[in-house]
């Protein structure tokens, strides 16, 4: 892990003033903060790992516990909310065997809820690893969780 980091902070010439893109670079490359890589960087920019939490803290894009390999996010907002997305979660939920906000346990799926993406009209949608999918309901939902390997019954009729 270390090699890493170092390779991301020299990149940067280790100038503090990158601090965000130095972070950035570290969540792309492990999918969240690791404690280890906040300590080495605040070690090599003489920034004190208190500034690094509050910048980490700040930024929603930052995750200081670890992301599954597939994050999916539902959006709860009111034009998605009427149209059915609280059942759709629900399944998401059951079907992964975690709650929104939560990682499985196989580091394989984090799942969360945000509050309106912009693109009502759409709604309800769920975004899978960046990718945006519209009017979802829960059968194109399992379709996409079969896709990333998830044991499914997929029932037509929803
Ligand atoms: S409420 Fe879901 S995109 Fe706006």
């Amino acid at each position: 892990m270390e090699a890493k980091i170092q390779t991301i902070i020299d990149k940067y010439g280790a100038d503090k003033g990158f601090l965000v893109p130095i972070l950035q670079d570290v969540q792309k490359e492990f999918k969240y903060l690791p404690r280890e890589a906040l300590t080495h960087v605040s070690v090599y920019l003489g920034v004190p790992i208190s500034r690094l939490f509050e910048v980490a803290t700040f930024y929603k894009a930052f995750s200081l516990t670890p992301r599954g390999k597939h994050e999916l996010s539902l959006c709860l907002g009111t034009a998605c909310h009427v149209r059915g997305a609280p059942l759709i979660g629900d399944n998401i939920e059951r079907t992964l065997g975690i709650k929104a906000g939560e990682t499985s346990s196989d580091l394989e799926f984090t799942f969360e809820t945000v509050n309106c993406l912009g693109a009502c009209a759409l709604g309800p949608i769920l975004v899978v690893d960046g990718e945006y999918h519209g009017n979802i309901s829960i059968t194109k939902s399992n379709k996409i969780l079969k896709k990333l390997g998830k044991k499914v019954q997929i029932d037509e009729e929803n």
